[in-house]
């Protein structure tokens, strides 16, 4: 009886209050959210079915992420680990080089794990590693895709590597990734239940019978179709690799009114926070809405996606924040000539 209680006690998180987390801080990306939040919810499930001796006829939902740059892969895996409460590793996949050549073992993605618990082993062995830029270690035909030659040391060799370790069981792994890899001490730790999220953003993934761009949202046109695995091993990527990741997720190019919305709306909005730093100097900060579309246009300009709104923002403020202190107890209002006046030099 006490068991069955156990088993169930995740019941309290449901695949909806996780996805209404998600939703105060990620902007847009409905699917997203939710495909993430049933995975979430499935992996919690899955470890406390293995807790209590289940066998492992449940399968890892390891995640993969397509997305264009800017749209929010990274920040909703970070935002899942802090929803989840538990440590989150970022990892960049072009790092990682074949055993025995100079790089990082994919390993030390597992290090890492363990170094932002603070060396804590149970807290790691339930983290979220999280492998971004995996769209840049698809097999090299021939040196084309990255002009490189065509010895293949960061491709098809790290894919190979990352299969041991996506449903890995026990591993040794540096006790210190920040010491150099040949000093380390090493410690056991089990990652059957660590979960990985692969993200990339595929911007060249094409229709191999059509030439076209796929992607359902990849091109923001909306003609594209989801992504199949087909598509992805033709990319360049195992079979086996794809069959360890078998959730797919993704990821819509923001419009100008998501990123307006991002900017004002989300539990961690710039704005606001800007308007803070301003009222501590007794200054009233406020932005016109055409000064918002304003921003969003010049991001989608850059086509970075959200991630071009903090530095827009920066520039848009410099004149103000430099003075900021001398013009207390006054209300600045931001309007769209500020805004182009900042982005245009
Ligand atoms: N959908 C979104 N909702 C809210 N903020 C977002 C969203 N997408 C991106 N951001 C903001 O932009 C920053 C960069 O996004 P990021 O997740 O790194 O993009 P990606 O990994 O897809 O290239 C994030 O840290 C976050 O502040
Ligand atoms: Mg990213």
């Amino acid at each position: 009886m006490k068991e069955k209680r156990e088993i169930y006690r995740f019941l309290h998180v449901t695949p909806r209050r996780i996805f209404e987390q998600l939703d105060q801080f990620v902007v847009g990306q409905k699917h997203a959210k939710e495909v993430l939040a049933i995975a979430a919810y499935n992996h919690l499930k899955r470890i406390e079915y293995l807790k209590f001796g289940g066998d492992v006829s449940i399968r890892k939902s390891n995640i993969l992420m397509i997305g264009p740059s800017g749209s929010g892969k990274t920040y909703l895996a970070r935002t899942l680990a802090r929803i989840l409460d538990v440590p989150f590793a970022y990892n960049d996949a072009t790092a990682f080089t074949e055993a025995g050549y100079y790089g990082e073992d994919v390993e030390v993605a597992i290090g890492r794990l363990l170094y932002a618990t603070n060396q804590n082993v149970s807290s790691a062995e339930n983290g979220i590693v999280f492998i971004d830029e995996i769209d840049k270690i698809a097999r090299r035909t021939g040196g084309a895709r990255t002009g490189a030659g065509s010895r293949d040391i960061g491709g098809e060799g790290v894919q190979q590597a990352l299969l041991k370790i996506l449903e890995g069981e026990k591993i040794f792994v540096p006790l210190n990734v920040t010491a150099h890899w040949n000093k380390y001490d090493y410690v056991e730790i089990d990652i059957s239940n660590v979960l990985f999220i692969c993200a990339g953003s595929f911007s060249d993934l094409k229709d191999s019978a059509e030439g076209q761009s796929i992607g359902f949202f990849n091109d923001g046109t909306g003609n594209g179709r989801e992504v199949s695995t087909e598509d992805l091993c033709k990319y360049g990527f195992l079979p086996e690799l794809l069959g360890r990741l078998p959730v797919h997720v993704e990821l819509e190019a923001l419009s100008a009114s998501d990123l307006v919305t991002i900017l004002t709306e989300p539990r961690e909005a710039m704005i606001p926070e800007y308007q803070r730093l301003c009222a501590l100097d007794q200054i009233q900060l406020e932005f016109t809405p055409e000064a918002l579309f304003e921003i969003a246009n010049a991001a989608l300009r850059q086509k970075l996606g959200a991630r071009a709104l903090r530095a827009i923002l920066e520039k848009v403020l410099h004149p103000i924040l430099f003075v900021a202190p001398e013009r207390a107890g006054e209300r600045i209002t931001i309007g769209p000539e500020e805004v182009r006046a900042a982005v245009s030099v």
